[in-house]
């Protein structure tokens, strides 16, 4: 498809799309939140007082959305490439994840505590390839799992997300040597001509 083609579909879609409108209405930064929303409702996953960590977190509204789930005794460390505006109770780091000062930077922000969710909506720039998007964003989810192997307290969690294909599997398998349940979720805001989908590795064990 030719660009501007491709840009107006792309509008259209975004003009016709419930979650987009609900988004704005809601005053929040992306309709990406709806996803986390649908996974939180099944599976409970933020509680006041926690620490989490949102990997690829801008503009910020899985942040916006977790803030106020963890509330003002609650730490939040949001990490991306690109700025983003400030959230209450959030530590925003500006930085490529895959650059180890950055993933030290987390770290000192940690100050040796430890979190109870590691969170990531990262995706790699989509080049349009399949098999180099899927790899790209399959190294990003592996980087979250080290960072979460380092961070997490005993019974934390982990929710990433994957893009389907090759290597998904055998990372499945990795989880489950360091989690208790290892559950796919596809949620509905999450589109059907997408290939992305999202893990939640349950249970962390030290
Ligand atoms: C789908 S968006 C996240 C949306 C976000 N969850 C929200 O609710 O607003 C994916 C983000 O991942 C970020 N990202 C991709 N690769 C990254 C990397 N290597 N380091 C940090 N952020 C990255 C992108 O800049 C982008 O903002």
């Amino acid at each position: 498809m030719a660009k501007s083609s491709s840009n107006k579909h792309w509008l259209i879609r975004q003009q016709k799309d419930p979650y987009v409108k609900q988004a704005q209405q809601s005053h929040y930064r992306s309709r990406a939140v709806y996803k986390l929303i649908e996974i939180d409702e099944k599976d409970h996953l933020f509680k006041q007082g926690q620490t989490i960590i949102d990997l690829g977190a801008a503009p910020g509204s899985w942040s916006q959305y977790v803030s106020k789930k963890i509330g003002k005794k609650g730490r939040l460390i949001a990490i991306d490439i690109l700025p983003m505006d400030p959230i209450a109770n959030t530590l925003f780091i500006k930085g490529d994840f895959t650059e180890q000062p950055v993933v030290e930077q987390c770290l000192q922000a940690m100050n040796h505590g430890k979190a109870d969710l590691v969170i990531s909506d990262m995706a790699p720039n989509l080049s349009g390839i399949g098999a180099t998007d899927q790899a790209r964003s399959l190294n990003l989810a592996e980087l979250s799992l080290d960072l979460a192997k380092s961070v997490l307290k005993q019974g934390g969690h982990m929710l990433v997300k994957l893009f389907e294909g090759e290597g998904t599997g055998v990372y499945r398998r990795e989880l489950k040597e360091h989690f208790g349940k290892v559950i796919v979720r596809k949620p509905k805001a999450s589109r059907d001509d997408s290939r992305e989908f999202y893990i939640l590795a349950r249970t962390f064990r030290l």
